[in-house]
């Protein structure tokens, strides 16, 4: 705040204080003396005492007063001026944080040392995993960790960036950026159709063969690079498998040709200065967990 800003809010918040001072007390005295003693005012008939507010009443509005002074002494409220116990929004969150690690801390930390793939077996772990998940990472991959448009399903052992314990926790911690280059421009709008149409055959889809033919070409000029030259990703790049019929943003003709032309850019936000590594260790054991069980299921 610039010092003329803080000034004004100085200069206005003692104006206020002492007018309110001078209200409560010039009201104290009355014109008129005598119990009986009215204001003048008349209406319909109706006179008004001329009486002083009561004593406690009174005194309830000196204590609030006093009260207000003493918060803007100790608390911030004076313009810049930080109040005499140092008090700030960051440093009561920040002790709130210490308080809560000293607290849970040694709960999470009980399985520092112990493996993902063992702790992945461990049903009060993974508990804990799981509503660290819903706080922190359903709003994306949504309550059951089976993602939606644009955000990957968790459970479904196919992965971008990678399944190992070493790679999901790399995910969490670092985030991910999948960048798909736009292709409308170099390949036109023939040549976007027909490399999806190539892509979709990938995953045994009935498409016109002829355009998926011509569009096999393009796929290894342009695309291999990434997706491999049988389409079947490259976690280096968080290019996904193309074969398998699982998509991120949507299997349709329409919604692959889409891909192809405008591109796409997935973030996954990086979660190291939002959890502890004890945190991510157990996060990272209840992803790893969903696929494993999936799998197993299969
Ligand atoms: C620079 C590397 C790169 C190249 C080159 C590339 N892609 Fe991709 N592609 C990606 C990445 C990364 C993603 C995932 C994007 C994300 O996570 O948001 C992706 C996503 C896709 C998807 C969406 C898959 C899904 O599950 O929804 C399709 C379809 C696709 N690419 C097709 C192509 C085609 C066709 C070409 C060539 C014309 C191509 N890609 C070239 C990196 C690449
Ligand atoms: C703001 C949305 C958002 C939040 C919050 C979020 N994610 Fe993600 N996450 C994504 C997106 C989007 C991707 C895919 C990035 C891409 O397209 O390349 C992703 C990718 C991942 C991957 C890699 C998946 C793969 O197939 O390799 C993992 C693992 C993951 N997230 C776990 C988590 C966990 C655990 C949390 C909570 C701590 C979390 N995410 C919170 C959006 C989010």
């Amino acid at each position: 705040m610039s010092s003329f800003w803080s000034l004004w809010i100085i200069v206005l918040t003692t104006i206020m204080l002492i007018g309110i001072v001078w209200i409560l007390f010039s009201n104290r005295k009355t014109k008129n003396t005598g119990p009986d003693a009215t204001t003048g005012h008349i209406y319909d008939g109706i006179e008004e005492y001329d009486n002083p507010l009561p004593a406690w009443w009174f005194y309830l509005f000196v204590i609030s007063i006093v009260y207000g002074i003493g918060y803007l002494i100790a608390y911030p409220g004076m313009g810049n001026f930080k109040g005499v116990l140092n008090w700030t929004q960051v440093n009561q969150w920040e002790k709130q944080i210490e308080q809560a690690e000293q607290k849970y801390g040694a709960i999470f930390a009980q399985y520092r040392d112990m493996p993902v793939a063992q702790l992945a077996q461990d049903a009060k772990a993974l508990k804990m995993g799981q509503r660290m998940f819903a706080n922190n990472c359903a709003q994306c991959h949504g309550g059951d960790a089976r993602g939606s448009y644009g955000f990957p399903n968790l459970t479904d052992g196919e992965w971008l960036f990678g399944g190992t314990p070493e790679q999901i926790k790399t995910s969490i911690v670092q985030g991910r950026s999948g960048l798909m280059p736009a292709w409308g421009t170099p390949l036109g709008d023939a040549g976007v159709i027909n490399v999806s149409n190539y892509v979709l055959s990938l995953s045994g889809r009935d498409v016109d063969s002829a355009s998926a033919e011509a569009g096999k070409e393009k796929f290894a000029m342009f695309c291999a690079g990434c997706h491999g030259a049988e389409g079947t990703g490259n976690i280096a790049f968080g290019a996904p498998d193309l074969t398998n019929n699982i998509w991120l943003y949507g299997g349709s003709p329409g919604l692959v040709q889409r891909t192809v032309r405008s591109g796409r850019n997935g973030q996954m936000p990086s979660h190291k200065n939002i959890l502890s590594e004890d945190k991510i260790h157990l996060l990272t054991a209840y992803i790893y967990s969903l696929s494993e069980t999936t799998q197993a299921q299969e």
